[in-house]
């Protein structure tokens, strides 16, 4: 065993099992995080599952009381395993702490201390109050990962971002007045519609919607149902009334961010087709991007989408708004003798990314690469 990391080996693999199943609910359970918990029974046959549990769609039940159901009386003398500390306090539901010592739990193994005050160390000492055996911080780093939109609107009040871009291998993200170009393939646009599916909203700027009238909605099969509120930076009402994303607003939410709230004709069109309106702060004639952060905070915004285009990377860039970068580079050169002039450079380029980011991840979809950087040493 590594003694340099926390925990047992059994403890350490039965966290990351609670962790992965913590994912299945990942984007779906509102302004609650997404935590799993399994309750593991041992006896001279060896550790076996008696209980599972993930966080309910909307946020209730947790993931304690739906394992310790499952477990019934074979979660006495067990240890439950929970990617994030259980509650202390009476919300919706009695304090899931108070449930694990009810039930007999001996020993349970916590990932993460919950930085919401009405619970932050205070699940681990009524466990403790109450006999029984607490271990923390065991995979706290992995668990942080799956709960970076919770711990952000706790920790900062603002949404985590996360910054996607396509680029050829050329360098370029687009070609204007040439519509949507094709940079990734099957694979790669599969994953960035897995990522709208657990994002709490996605994010582009007028110019995208103008260019490329896209849907912005998750389309995997089965999955549908998880396409995320859309937001369009258009302070200066630019965006047409018809665009998709307006016209499919009654099925899946849409909200334009301007400046002022707009009035007339097109206050109509927009209001007919249910589409949203959020006013914001405007520096020099653009949405101001921290203000928006605060506003989609106490929307309880947790995790944000951001997809371009290049004015919008660049600035969540610049202003150091961006947590994560995800550069998706296809194997083609979109650039040709016909739309040199219209070729849209990226703002980033794979080996040329804004200081404080770095790499911490790169895998293939097919033939694409996907390359995850992740802002560190600020805050
Ligand atoms: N490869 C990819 O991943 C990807 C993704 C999306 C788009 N694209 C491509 O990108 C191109 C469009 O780029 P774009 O730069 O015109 O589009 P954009 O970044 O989507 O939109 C930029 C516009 O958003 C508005 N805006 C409002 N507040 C802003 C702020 N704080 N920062 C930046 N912009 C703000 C501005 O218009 P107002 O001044 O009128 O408010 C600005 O001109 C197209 O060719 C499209 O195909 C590529």
């Amino acid at each position: 065993m590594d003694s340099s990391v926390p925990g047992s080996e059994e403890d350490r693999r039965y966290m990351m099992a609670a962790i992965r199943l913590a994912r299945r609910n990942r984007g779906r359970t509102g302004a609650n995080p997404c935590v799993g918990c399994l309750i593991v029974a041992s006896s001279d046959a060896g550790a076996r599952i008696v209980g599972a549990g993930v966080t309910a769609i909307g946020g209730r039940p947790h993931a304690e009381t739906i394992a310790l159901e499952e477990a019934g009386p074979s979660a006495r003398g067990a240890t439950a395993y929970v990617s994030l500390e259980p509650c202390a306090h009476i919300g919706g539901t009695p304090p899931c702490a108070r449930a694990l010592i009810n039930a007999g739990v001996a020993r349970v193994v916590s990932a993460l201390t919950d930085p919401d005050a009405r619970v932050s160390g205070q699940g681990h000492a009524m466990l403790r109050a109450g006999g029984v055996e607490v271990q923390e911080r065991i995979c706290e780093a992995a668990a942080a990962i799956d709960l970076e939109g919770y711990l952000s609107l706790k920790e900062r009040g603002r949404p985590y971002v996360i910054v996607k871009l396509a680029v050829s291998t050329d360098g370029f993200v687009g070609v204007r007045g040439g519509g949507q170009v094709s940079i990734t393939g099957a694979v790669a646009n599969a994953q960035t519609h897995r990522l709208r599916s657990i994002s709490d909203a996605i994010l582009v700027g007028a110019g995208t919607i103008i260019e490329d009238d896209p849907s912005l909605t998750c389309r995997l099969p089965g999955l549908e149902e998880r396409s995320p509120h859309r937001l369009v930076l258009d302070a200066n009402a630019r965006v047409p009334v018809d665009a998709k994303v307006i016209a499919t607003a009654s099925s899946t939410p849409t909200s334009l961010i301007c400046a002022e709230t707009p009035t007339g004709a097109r206050a109509e069109a927009l209001n007919a087709a249910g589409c949203g309106i959020i006013a914001c702060e405007v520096e020099a004639g653009r949405v101001a991007l921290e203000p928006l952060l605060r506003i989609l905070g106490e929307q309880k915004i947790s995790l944000l989408m951001v997809e371009g285009g290049r004015e919008v990377a660049r600035s969540f860039l610049e202003q150091r708004l961006a947590d994560d970068l995800l550069l998706l580079v296809g194997p083609r050169a979109i650039g040709n003798d016909r739309n040199t002039g219209g070729l849209v450079r990226s703002p980033v380029q794979p080996d040329e990314v804004p200081a404080g980011f770095v790499k911490v991840g790169e895998r293939r979809y097919g033939d694409d690469r996907a390359l995850l950087f992740r802002r560190v040493g600020e805050e």
